[in-house]
């Protein structure tokens, strides 16, 4: 099947405004300035069931019409934070394919009636903020961008800001904060975004992944995204695959496929001809999935869409799956896991930032063999203090990966001499 985000795979330098326009580019943007009104591109977005690529999972459409219209300027922010650990998709589209991406920005800042709108890129980004401003300055060379586009009163500027490489900036709230010029830290709500966003003002905040459907979708119509995917899953999406897998990468698949289909067909199997142990499907920020003799195929035949990864026992996030095989100790993982969020807590709420500093030193112990039987009790306890205790999701994510190794790897965790 023909790619529909990754069309690069399929298309040889679409990352050219030319190739690009001449693969149909710009078409639906220009479909909906001339022949849509903003709320009917709404619509049909609510209708194609289209779901957020960030993470949540959120609907996009419902989104955008929580924005209100009597309060103005609106601002779209495009998401290109990209910090979860095993999360590397919205780079492939930028890198390869982003005039599909920025048409996504353009159409969405349409849908709102925004006139300004922004791509908030990670640190490390830097090339491809380099890369995303010279595709803009086509883009309003071609008159894709700027005053009265396509002879209507519809104006549009797009603006890159780079971060300074800090995760918690991928969160909605810290990555207004920082593209004001302020600490990246997230907000209190409500006020929601949607209401009281960048410069207080009404804005909708959209990942790489959810822009880019956006083209397709206002072509095709709602019908014709829902093709692909399940009901309550439409689409397609780009799982990013890493860990013991003989073929790691992005791959692109509909919404519903199997991690048969992904672990052991695009990924090729298990490396080394090892056994498959664990899967986290949404990066660091996953509760682990226990594999083992005895639920090998019903992991394997799960469908991977928003609601079945729960039944067992995890969330699709992001669709960063990470592979454990069976030569790693849980407790090796989740010492990797806190080091991270340790590292990341931004220190605005005390239980993430002393949390993740007790879980650390705790996890530490533990994997040095030094644990009494009362750490890792405390350890599960302070995990409980910070989990759902914060201003954000970054605290409950730090406890994800812990509590779920503590609970289906219990094996893995050994009292030691104090
Ligand atoms: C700690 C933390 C980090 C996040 N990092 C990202 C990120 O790098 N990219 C992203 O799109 N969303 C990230 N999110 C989710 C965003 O807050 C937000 O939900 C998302 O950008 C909304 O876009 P969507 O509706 O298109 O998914 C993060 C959330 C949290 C709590």
């Amino acid at each position: 099947m023909a790619h529909l985000l990754l069309r690069h795979r399929d298309i040889p330098n679409l990352d050219q405004l030319d190739v690009y326009v001449k693969n149909g580019g710009f078409e639906a943007f220009k479909k909906a300035v001339t022949a849509m009104q903003p709320d009917a591109v709404t619509e049909e977005v609510k209708a194609s069931g289209l779901r957020g690529r960030g993470g949540a999972g959120f609907p996009t459409g419902v989104k955008w019409s929580f924005i209100p219209k009597n309060i103005t300027p609106h601002y779209v922010v495009a998401n290109a934070d990209e910090s979860e650990p095993g999360t590397f998709k919205d780079r492939e589209i930028m890198d390869f394919n982003p005039y599909q991406f920025l048409e996504g920005l353009a159409i969405a800042s349409y849908a709102v009636q925004a006139n300004l709108s922004f791509v908030y890129l990670r640190g490390e980004f830097y090339y491809l903020a380099k890369k995303l401003d010279a595709c803009i300055a086509e883009m309003e060379k071609a008159g894709y961008l700027g005053d009265n586009l396509f002879g209507t009163g519809f104006s549009l500027r797009l603006r890159t800001h780079l971060g300074a490489g800090a995760y918690i900036c991928g969160e909605e709230t810290a990555l207004l904060e920082s593209i004001e010029g302020k600490r990246g830290q997230p907000r209190v709500r409500p006020p929601f975004p949607a209401v009281v966003g960048l410069y207080s003002k009404p804005t909708v905040i959209n990942n790489v992944e959810t822009l880019a459907n956006l083209p397709y979708i206002v072509t095709n119509g709602a019908a014709g995204f829902r093709k692909f995917g399940t009901d309550k899953s439409p689409g397609v999406k780009i799982f990013s695959l890493s860990g013991n897998v003989n073929k790691p990468g992005n791959y692109e698949l509909p919404l519903g496929a199997t991690f048969r289909e992904l672990i052991m067909g695009c990924g090729g199997g298990i490396s080394d001809g090892r056994k498959l142990k664990g899967i986290m499907p949404a990066g660091a920020s996953s509760s682990i999935i226990r594999v083992d003799d005895t639920n090998l195929d019903k992991v394997l035949d799960t469908t991977m869409d928003y609601e079945n990864v729960q039944s067992v026992g995890s969330l699709l996030g992001s669709a960063s799956v990470i592979i454990i095989d069976d030569s790693h100790s849980m407790d090796w993982v989740i010492n990797k896991t806190v080091h991270f969020f340790k590292h990341e807590s931004c220190g605005k709420c005390t239980p993430c930032r002393d949390g993740n500093y007790w879980m650390l030193h705790l996890v530490e112990r533990i994997h040095e063999g030094h644990a009494s039987a009362g750490d890792i009790q405390l350890l599960k306890t302070v995990a409980n203090q910070v989990n759902g205790k914060c201003l954000c999701a970054l605290g409950d994510f730090s406890t994800m990966a812990v509590t779920s190794a503590l609970e289906r790897f219990p094996e893995d965790f050994h009292v030691g001499q104090a």
